[in-house]
């Protein structure tokens, strides 16, 4: 190349860079630009590409400073860039299928979180697993998954936090804080619509915008203004035609011009169908080796110095990159190995894992379990051993590694790595420390008859059940895997005093829920989910987790009875499916009416509707008050009626928009009370939660709009109405 060309180019590239918009105040873009000014052609390649330094794929070279984990992305150290070192993901430090020797503190499932209703335990469980990840010489975690539950089976619901785009959107973002309070950057994650795992690589998603906006995209748009993530995931399927990483739309219209968003597009890893996705808005191409090519690599250089748009979109991806990193800090907070206070994390695990138990059955108030009790037998779930926890690259493992692994065989590419695990915890062991006096026994519940023989001698028997889910695999029917439900059944029919609790990736359905006695949801419970566990069933600890997801009777519930593909794609974990598979997965039937939206539009009774969860003491809600104004607030009492002190979770929902019958859930808070005590909550309406996405913006038609106080979706007090004027706008939405 003449050298005239070569300063041209240099040239336009400095001007592009100077081209970025720098908003007044904004250090981070202005030390951003002024950086990217200084670098070399291949130092700006350098930062848009990256691999996966582990034994998968294509051989690679692992760069020397590269940390075991899932991604490894260059820094320029002569300008005091940092190499981006990545791991999985929201539930802490990824064990990488057992490739890292060394443990980290596992956080319950994203779905637990999200059965807390609870920001701030968001907050201080990012934060947590940041620390951990800074003392094992991380700095970015591929965190905050917010892809809301419209399959129940969907393998990776344990990952997401429910149903519902208000509570998702403003736990993730909660969480983004926690984890970027450390200096470590976090991802959002996985954009957008990648709702289930089956042809994942290659289903197309089609919907229509405004059912997009109002559900899956704003959960996205509320968890990325509170959370500011560095980096947003986009994900492996299509969306309305195009990949996601490769969507001019989604990437450009929607993220970057619509909310204004300044940080940087990472793809999922493979997700990367050409060079062209750095025109549609991808700006950093992940795990490269998956990749039929390292497009961001020679190809965009190349294409850089010959095509001027590439020239300009790299000083973009350049600048959006250096944004992040200032922004979070990693340049002035590198990570610093050291040894980490595990007894300090477990305690905030444990938290979490304790306001996650959902209370769904209580019969005669069989529980807390009396003190006086002289035989109890546990039966099941491997809980002689451990609590289960979720397949995939969020697979985190304490020290030592899982109690129990069970792997699912075959001689695929990830076989020897795919295996079901269980943390290390026994709940039989946390039970039998409680239980002073009595005699606790335990039975696997291979032998039903052995298990019947048990609770028959038992005052009480306590059965576990579990249901393994997995990223790139989605379950088979809602039923307890492995003959659970005929154990079940067995054991409560020999002894009315039988407990079930579950540990769930997703909602189960409950053929022996009317034998039973209690049944408590304790999902996948994390490091210390033995102790939060048994701390419930004995009354340490009130139970006061609420669903964050819709338990339906039966599949014919759902707006896909049939789960989209799985009666045509054989089933994989990396969810790709035989090559030249296609699958179309229509949501534009239930569009935004997702959960219990749509068992509300068709009046479907579900089995536990979502934001229900039991206690051992009562509540009341009363005295809903609206005022509106500049904001529409909502303020009203909340009263512990009962003989002890609990948490409660106050849900206010939108019955009523200008004439139409509608459910949305607009606020919610998480309050504690001692017994006797009372306050009163006041609540901001977020104006795109009443509102409607028409003509390229959010509206609020002028009107009246009806409100209720409730204790789940369908348990609903009598309306208030307040009258709203007319609104409109876009990511300024007044708020
Ligand atoms: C995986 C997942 C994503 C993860 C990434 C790196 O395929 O979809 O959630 O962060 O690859 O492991």
């Amino acid at each position: 190349m003449n050298k005239a060309l070569v300063i041209s180019v240099t040239t336009l590239l400095a001007g592009a860079a100077t081209a970025a918009s720098v908003a007044p105040g904004d250090d981070a873009a202005a030390r951003a630009q002024a950086t990217a000014a200084r670098l070399s052609a291949e130092e700006r390649v350098a930062l848009v590409h990256g691999t996966m330094p582990l034994p998968f794929g294509p051989p690679v070279t692992v760069p020397s400073d590269a940390v075991v984990g899932a991604g490894y992305v260059a820094g320029v150290p002569r300008l005091g860039i940092p190499a981006l070192k990545e791991t999985d993901a929201s539930l802490g430090v990824a064990w990488v299928m057992g490739l890292r020797k060394d443990g980290a503190t596992a956080l319950p499932s994203a779905l637990a979180l999200a059965a807390t209703w609870n920001p701030d335990v968001a907050r201080e469980g990012g934060a947590m697993i940041a620390r951990e990840a800074l003392a094992k010489g991380f700095n970015v975690l591929l965190a905050g998954g917010a892809n809301l539950m419209r399959e129940p089976r969907n393998g990776r619901n344990f990952e997401y936090l429910g149903e519902d785009p208000w509570l998702a959107g403003t736990l993730d973002g909660a969480s983004v804080q926690g984890i970027q309070s450390q200096h470590v950057l976090s991802t959002i994650k996985h954009f957008a619509l990648n709702d289930q795992e089956t042809g994942r690589h290659f289903a197309n998603v089609v919907i229509d915008e405004a059912a997009a906006r109002e559900s899956d995209l704003l959960a996205f748009e509320i968890a990325i203004e509170r959370g500011q993530p560095g980096a947003i995931m986009c994900s492996y399927n299509r969306l309305n035609g195009p990949y996601a990483c490769d969507s001019d739309h989604l990437l450009n219209d929607v993220l970057k011009r619509d909310w204004g968003y300044k940080g940087f597009v990472m793809s999922d890893w493979g997700a990367v169908p050409g060079l062209e996705a750095a025109l549609h808005g991808l700006d950093q191409q992940s795990g490269e080796q998956l990749d039929a090519k390292p497009w961001f690599g020679a190809p965009l250089a190349e294409a850089a110095r010959s095509d001027r748009r590439y020239a300009v979109r790299l000083a973009d991806m350049n600048q959006r990159i250096l944004h992040s990193i200032y922004h979070v800090g990693l340049d002035a907070h590198p990570p610093k190995v050291q040894p980490i206070d595990f007894a300090a994390h477990a305690r905030v695990a444990e938290t979490e894992a304790k306001q996650a138990i959902v209370l769904l059955r209580n019969e005669h108030d069989v529980l807390p379990l009396a003190a006086n009790l002289k035989r109890i037998v546990v039966i099941g779930g491997y809980a002689d051993s451990g609590v289960i926890s979720g397949g995939g690259s969020s697979q985190v493992q304490g020290e030592g590694g899982p109690a129990v692994s069970v792997p699912l065989g075959g001689d695929g590419p990830f076989a020897a790595f795919i295996a079901q695990q269980w943390h290390r915890g026994a709940p039989l062991a946390s039970i039998a420390s409680r239980a002073a006096g009595a005699e606790v026994t335990y039975r696997d519940g291979r032998y039903v008859s052995e298990a019947v023989a048990a609770a028959r001698k038992a005052d009480v028997a306590i059965v576990f059940a579990t249901q393994w889910m997995s990223e790139g695999l989605d379950v088979a029917d809602l039923n307890l895997p492995q003959g659970q439900d005929a154990l079940i059944a067995a054991v409560a029919a020999a002894n009315p005093r039988t407990i079930v609790v579950l540990e769930t990736g997703g909602p189960v359905l409950m053929p022996w829920l009317p034998q039973t006695a209690a049944v408590l949801e304790a999902w996948y419970p994390g490091a210390r989910g033995a102790e939060a566990i048994a701390s419930v069933l004995f009354g340490e600890t009130n139970p006061s987790g609420r669903l964050p997801i819709t338990f339906p009777r039966g599949v014919e519930q759902l707006p896909h009875p049939v789960l989209p593909g799985s009666d045509t794609i054989e089933p994989d974990f990396l969810g790709n499916g035989k090559p030249g598979q296609t699958l179309t997965i229509d949501y534009t039937h239930e569009g935004a009416d997702v959960g219990y939206r749509w068992y509300a539009r068709n009046r479907h009774q579900p089995l536990f509707p979502f934001g229900f969860g039991l206690s051992y003491t009562s509540f009341h809600i009363e005295g809903l008050a609206l005022s509106t104004g500049k904001e529409t607030t909502a303020r009203f009492t909340v009263r512990n009626s009962g003989k002890r002190e609990g948490d409660t979770v106050a849900q206010l929902y939108l019955v009523n928009a200008v004439g139409e019958k509608t459910l949305r859930l607009v606020g919610y808070q998480r309050v504690s009370l001692a017994a006797g005590a009372a306050s009163t909550v006041t609540l901001t309406i977020d104006p795109r939660l009443v509102g409607h996405w028409k003509d390229g913006k959010w509206q609020v038609a002028a009107g009246r709009y009806e409100f209720a106080l409730g204790r789940s979706a369908t348990d609903l007090d009598s309306p208030v109405g307040v009258t709203l004027p007319a609104r409109s706008g876009n990511q300024d939405m007044p708020t």
